[in-house]
């Protein structure tokens, strides 16, 4: 099977190419390197002993995008790329919609007109906003509270009427906890550019000391200890479901919907403890005020994926912050400019 990865440069459509090539399906990795590098090719290739076909382009390029499905004979496609950062969202929306809504509209007519008809779609759990109680099925209500929110919401109801209008399609919508971690080489992993939004990398940036103090973001939340608790997943867990998912509904006409995660939640100063244990460092932190937008707790019931895919997340929090850390401390700076 040949698998269009579009944002398989990124982190985790990275680790997603590595997995395929494990499983015997060939990754062809169309990414415009917005928000990754060019060195996360040559890592690939050195972890997997594989070469790998990548196309530099955009997702918003019909014709560039139906090319390459034509030429590579494309059978599937993982649609990892857009924009993510929820701060960044709030300042340019019209930048989240284009690149997250419209791309994807793009490359939906694009697979039409190359007659692919298998489509995963990497949504988050940032679509069921705030909610009501927590483990979280698929079924809770969705909602959203910012543009980046908002775009994984409306590509999921574009791609909803979408398959209405063509039943024969297979279109799997994949919502993410927080994926963590690196793969276990220590090649690849999280490199975010500038000051990291998300906590793990922000925890491992001060671990390494490219930072001096992690801001702890509010500890009076009606949580254990009272700051955040979230589901954290390794990356190679969550690349592993993809594959899942190809496999077990990639050629089932239908509309399925599946959360990743462990089902177990994990509070911010849990996360500081987990990776001062992996590392041996310590992670000076303060606590701040509250990061407006935040909720107290979020977990996954990830059993309907276990259930229909065969898929559950296998590595502890142990093997999310030791990976993590190998990779950060190889490669403090993330990945070289080549
Ligand atoms: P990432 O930024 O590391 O990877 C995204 C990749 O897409 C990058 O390589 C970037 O260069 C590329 N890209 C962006 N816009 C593009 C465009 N217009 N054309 C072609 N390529 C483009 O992000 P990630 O963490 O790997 O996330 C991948 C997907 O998973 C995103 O859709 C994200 O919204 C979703 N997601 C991520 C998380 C998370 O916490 N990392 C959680 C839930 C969902
Ligand atoms: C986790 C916990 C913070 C940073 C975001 C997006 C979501 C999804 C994943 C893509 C929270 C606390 C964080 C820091 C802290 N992305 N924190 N200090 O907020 O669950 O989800 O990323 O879809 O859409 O909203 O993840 O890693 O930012 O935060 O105290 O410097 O860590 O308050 O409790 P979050 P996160």
């Amino acid at each position: 099977m040949k698998v269009l990865v579009t944002g398989g440069m990124g982190y985790i459509g990275s680790h997603t190419c590595i997995q395929m090539l494990g499983a015997g399906i060939t990754p062809v990795i169309f990414d415009n390197l917005y928000n990754s590098k060019q060195a996360v090719l040559q890592r690939i290739e050195k972890v997997t002993g594989h070469r790998l076909d990548f196309v530099k382009g955009d997702i918003r390029d019909k014709a560039l995008l139906t090319k390459t499905l034509k030429t590579h004979a494309i059978d599937a496609v993982i649609h990892f790329a857009g924009l993510k950062a929820v701060g960044e969202s709030v300042e340019k929306p019209l930048e989240y919609y284009d690149n997250n809504v419209n791309g994807t509209l793009v490359l939906v007519a694009a697979m039409q007109e190359a007659g692919v008809k298998s489509l995963v779609f990497s949504s988050s759990a940032t679509v069921y906003g705030d909610p009501a109680s927590v483990p979280i099925t698929e079924d809770f209500p969705t909602s959203a509270t910012n543009p980046y929110g908002r775009s994984k919401l409306m590509v999921e109801e574009c791609l909803t009427d979408f398959h209405h209008a063509n039943p024969d399609w297979s279109i799997t919508l994949l919502r993410y906890f927080n994926p963590v971690g690196s793969h276990p080489s220590g090649e690849l992993g999280e490199d975010p550019q500038g000051i990291p939004n998300n906590l793990m990398p922000f925890v491992s940036q001060v671990a390494v000391g490219r930072r001096d103090c992690l801001s702890v973001f509010g500890n009076d939340y009606p949580t254990p200890d009272g700051t955040g608790v979230r589901d954290y997943i390794h990356v190679v867990d969550l690349a592993d479901g993809h594959i899942a998912a190809l496999e077990n509904v990639g050629a089932k006409m239908g509309l399925h919907i599946y959360n990743l995660g462990t089902g177990n939640g994990s509070s911010v100063l849990e996360m500081v403890k987990a990776f001062e244990a992996a590392s041996g460092k310590q992670v000076p932190y303060q606590v701040v005020a509250r990061r407006a937008g935040d909720i107290a707790e979020c977990w996954a019931d990830p059993s309907k994926a276990m259930q229909e895919l065969g898929w559950k997340a296998l590595r502890s929090l142990d093997d999310m912050t030791t990976d993590t850390w190998r990779w950060q401390s190889n490669n403090p700076q993330g990945y070289p400019d080549i």
